[in-house]
């Protein structure tokens, strides 16, 4: 792909789920009581092949809509797996396996792809043999490795050598399983959501500070948690949203919005970092969801300077060096990176990759040892990277890329599926230029475009929708005038709305000229629709007619609720308005009195909510954001910053459009 010549980035979005937090959602549900329900896993490749490994060691794991639901067998509860469990491209699945499987009296085998046999396991072998278990691998402690654990696991205290959360989290999930108090003491802390994690379940984690800065974690073995059934929700990946954060900082006039993300000390260290180089990004919101810090964070295009970021920060950022590396191309003056040592041995030597990365855009930069230092200017770029299916390099020179004074190509892309798989789409979506070059987008004109808008009720769509019709000149169909016409039909032909065969003949029977009917705007029609909505053969019998209509020569807008997820789902543009239930409230609030009708606000906002619920706890085709959907939250923006926003999102991708 190659990334050329951004536009201003501008944008209201969200980042996939956490991919630390996701691995050990899964892995955690499998050791807890009852099911858990997680929403907003990461479907990357290194969280859905930990799924597929706790699969094969007998977990019951579902997925749909995006909602997952895992069966926890209880602490001692997994089963030995039948097949090689390949790990793909993931440290943290392999590792934090490793840990949760070292007390059970059976083998596993543990392989990879090229990437990760090469990388060492040695770090978990060490102390989790000391606790018993066997672990006969390649030369260098690499995969294809197999790891019998021990009936018998023995409690230790493990100093770490080197600070990693994987390695902690190993111990800590031996530990669970093994009698006794078993402790880790890591010489800095590192990233701590395991412990969030067990504590969230209702597991007890003793966390201490000790004078030297280091911090000693310990864990029982046997413990039944406190809870059972949790709900558990993935915050946004700070190590995804760094991507948007340094793009949004590097290309002039860019302001960009990223909501949800999980604000833990221990991971925002580029955060940090970048505020001292002089960034302007604001966290907004801050809370708690699921035992987890979570903000959502302002980011505004600045001029940054070179600093000096001390070892001490490492643990905090270990993955968003290569990204503070493209950062520092840009900065003024010479940025300095101590002892990045444990870059070597990422899914890449992540050192040597940003070094040779940089020097091939012009960029003057060195290592000395374990420290590198960049020195910024205006980076020519120009060259083509190779990316040694590691996703960091390949996203981070793609950002490089979009304020280079030439195009940066990478050579392969395959790898952001680990861990970011629409990144492409959503910074092209907030204003990059990123090209597949086998495979360009052309637009030819005489394909008819198609735009889907979808949203909660009173998010402020259909205004949005009828506004890109008119001015693209496209067809428009209100889809939620389809179920309205169902429920009229019903209504006025004496039947009750509940009356599910009379309503998919109803449906059947819409034509054009119902549509047009005044009689569908009358409060207790609107009701019956939200009826005969829920009813999956009234929505199967309406599919025909909006693809039929989708399929307009002129092109076509349609609004709705599943029109990017269901109805259209290869549309040109998804786009997905939304706003909070008490802005939308206030708006249907006003619109409502500019008719003349008097109603009291609070009636309003119970109404909307109850629709909400209705909408995305419908088990067929629930209101939810397609995967690729532009997000927008138009509680912020006016209708007119909204429509702008999406002219220019169509415009960036079809500059023809605009004549
Ligand atoms: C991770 C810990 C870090 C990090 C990796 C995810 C985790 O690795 O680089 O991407 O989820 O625990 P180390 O523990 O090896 O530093």
């Amino acid at each position: 792909m190659r990334s050329g010549g951004a536009s201003p980035l501008k944008g209201d979005i969200t980042v996939p789920g956490d991919k630390s937090i996701s691995h050990r959602a899964l892995m955690l549900s499998s050791q807890a009581l009852g099911t858990t329900t997680i929403s907003g896993l990461l479907e990357g490749d290194d969280v859905l092949n930990t799924a597929k490994a706790l699969q094969h060691l007998g977990v019951n794991i579902r997925q749909s809509n995006h909602v997952w639901e895992v069966d926890g067998v209880g602490i001692g509860g997994l089963a030995e797996s039948d097949s090689v469990l390949d790990m793909g491209n993931s440290g943290t699945s392999t590792r934090l396996l490793m840990g949760l499987l070292s007390a059970y009296p059976f083998t596993t085998f543990f392989t990879g792809d090229d990437s990760l046999r090469s990388r060492p396991m040695g770090r978990v072998v060490t102390p989790l043999a000391q606790m018993g278990a066997k672990v006969t691998a390649r030369t260098g402690m690499k995969l294809p490795l197999s790891l019998t654990g021990s009936p018998d696991s023995m409690p230790i205290d493990y100093h770490l050598p080197v600070a990693s959360a994987q390695v902690k989290s190993a111990i800590l999930l031996a530990g669970l399983n093994t009698p006794g108090i078993t402790t880790v003491v890591e010489p800095q802390p590192t990233r701590d959501h395991t412990e969030n994690m067990l504590r969230y379940f209702g597991f007890k984690v003793k966390t201490e500070k000790m004078d030297d800065g280091a911090v000693s974690v310990s864990v029982r073995g046997y413990q039944k948690p406190e809870y059972e059934n949790r709900t558990l929700t993935v915050p946004g990946d700070p190590s995804s949203a760094a991507f948007v954060i340094v793009a949004a900082l590097i290309c002039p006039h860019s302001s960009v919005f990223i909501r949800n993300v999980c604000v833990n000390l221990l991971r925002t260290g580029l955060i940090t970092t970048l505020i001292e180089m002089g960034a302007k990004i604001e966290l907004h919101n801050e809370r708690d969801v699921a035992g987890e810090p979570v903000a959502d964070i302002l980011v505004v295009h600045s001029p940054l300077k070179g600093i000096t970021v001390p070892a001490s920060r490492v643990p905090s950022m270990i993955d968003e060096y290569p990204i503070l590396a493209v950062a520092a191309a840009f900065a003024e003056g010479v940025t300095v990176m101590e002892d990045l040592a444990e870059l070597r041995v990422k899914e890449s030597d992540r050192l040597s990759a940003i070094l040779e990365s940089l020097q091939a855009c012009g960029v003057e930069a060195s290592a000395e040892g374990d420290t590198l230092s960049v020195t910024g200017g205006k980076p020519r770029g120009g060259a083509t990277i190779k990316t040694r299916f590691d996703h960091r390099i390949a996203m981070s020179f793609l950002i490089m890329g979009m304020a280079t004074a030439q195009p940066v190509t990478v050579d392969d892309v395959t790898s952001i599926q680990t861990s970011f798989p629409n990144f492409v789409n959503l910074i092209n979506g907030i204003g990059g230029h990123i090209r597949d070059l086998r495979n360009p987008t052309v637009r030819r004109h005489h394909e008819p475009l198609v735009v889907a808008v979808d949203g909660p009720a009173a998010s402020g769509k259909g205004t949005l929708a009828r506004r890109i019709a008119e001015h693209f000149n496209l067809e428009y169909l209100d889809t939620g005038s389809l179920y309205r016409a169902v429920g009229m039909k019903i209504v006025y032909a004496g039947k009750e709305p509940s009356d599910v065969k009379a309503a998919e003949e109803a449906a059947r029977s819409i034509d054009a000229e119902d549509l047009a009917n005044p009689r569908l705007r009358q409060e207790r029609i609107g009701q019956a629709a939200s009826i005969v909505s829920a009813f999956p053969e009234v929505r199967q019998a309406l599919l025909d007619f909006q693809r039929k209509f989708a399929g307009s020569s002129r092109g076509a807008v349609l609004d709705g609720r599943d029109i990017g997820t269901v109805v259209c789902p290869k549309a040109d543009f998804k786009f997905f308005v939304t706003a909070t239930l008490y802005a939308r409230a206030k708006r249907r609030h006003r619109e409502l009195q500019g008719q003349g009708i008097e109603v009291i606000f609070e009636s309003v906002l119970d109404d909307l909510r109850e629709r909400d619920e209705r909408d995305e706890k419908r088990s067929i085709a629930p209101l939810r954001p397609s995967e690729d959907a532009f997000i927008i939250d138009s509680s912020t923006h006016d209708a007119d910053a909204v429509f702008d926003l999406v002219r220019q999102v169509i415009l960036r991708k079809y500059p023809a459009l605009a004549a």
